[in-house]
């Protein structure tokens, strides 16, 4: 575990903490701003913590759209995304129209709130998959992956019948997060949309069972990966994104049949 920081909002603007709110470049006038935001969203503190970092403060996650960071409200922690200031967006409207939608049909962290420069949702508390899965070891192993990937594989379908297409699934490291209760959450639906065809289904599956790193940790561990009847059943599913096209490609990767 590592070392972990409760900044309250009083505190926000003292230079350290307020690079962190307009990453990657310090702005007073900015930080300001988003500190209003914050207060609006009545969130009472941050919490530096996390295994990755934003300059020397340990963080959830950062991408090329935010940083993610645990905060503590009145009715308990969340994780906040906080824009980057040299973020290609205007505004964090977009990934909570497609959060929101996803929740619709119970995937993704809940959406609490949003603002111009912040998205407020559930904190997902636990492992990115990679790492979930090489940490898994002993008995059950097996048995434990196969229910994971299930699982990611029905909520993709899921979204795919919602005609929300995430978009970053088909490389996906940082994108499903384990909780400590092993249900997997699919994050940051910034590049979704329900304008294009939908092929969460094909994209996970091109990161999980073909063409990647885990893929090959994958095939190692589970060892029943069929890839040929795989892009057979994908191709298939393509064309006709039915539950039973899912159920063949659950065949194909040796996942159990059954989808409740
Ligand atoms: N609700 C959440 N709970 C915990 N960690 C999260 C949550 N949302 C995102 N993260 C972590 O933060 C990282 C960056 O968030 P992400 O939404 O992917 O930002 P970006 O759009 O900049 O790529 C994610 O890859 C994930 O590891
Ligand atoms: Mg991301």
């Amino acid at each position: 575990m590592h070392r972990k920081e409760i900044i309250p909002l009083e505190r926000l603007l003292e230079q350290k903490y307020a690079e962190i709110l307009c990453y990657p470049r310090y702005d007073q006038k900015e930080a300001e701003k988003r500190l209003h935001e914050l207060e609006r969203l009545r969130v009472k503190a941050l919490e530096f913590a996390g295994d990755k970092k934003a300059f020397d403060l340990h963080v959830l996650g950062k991408g090329y759209v935010g940083i993610v960071v645990v905060v503590h409200t009145s009715t308990g922690k969340r994780a906040i995304k906080i824009r980057r200031i040299d973020a290609d967006r205007i505004g964090m409207q977009h990934e909570a129209e497609m959060l929101k939608r996803a929740n619709d049909v119970g995937i993704g962290p809940k959406l609490f709130d949003v603002t111009d420069n912040f998205l407020l949702m559930q904190f997902i508390d636990g492992t990115r998959l990679p790492e979930w899965i090489t940490a898994l070891k002993g008995r059950g192993t097996k048995a434990g992956i196969q229910k994971i990937l299930c699982e990611i594989l029905k909520q993709c379908w899921q979204l795919d019948e919602a005609g929300l297409d995430h978009g970053e699934l088909s490389n996906a490291p940082k994108h499903i997060i384990v909780e400590t209760d092993d249900t997997p959450y699919i994050v940051d639906f910034e590049t979704a949309s329900c304008n294009r065809k939908a092929s969460n289904v094909t994209s996970i599956c091109q990161y999980l069972f073909i063409g990647s790193q885990l893929a090959k940790t994958l095939g190692r561990k589970l060892r029943e990966i069929e890839t040929t009847r795989l892009i057979h059943t994908l191709r298939i599913y393509k064309q006709e994104q039915t539950k039973e096209n899912l159920e063949n490609i659950l065949v194909a990767c040796g996942l159990e049949r059954r989808i409740n």
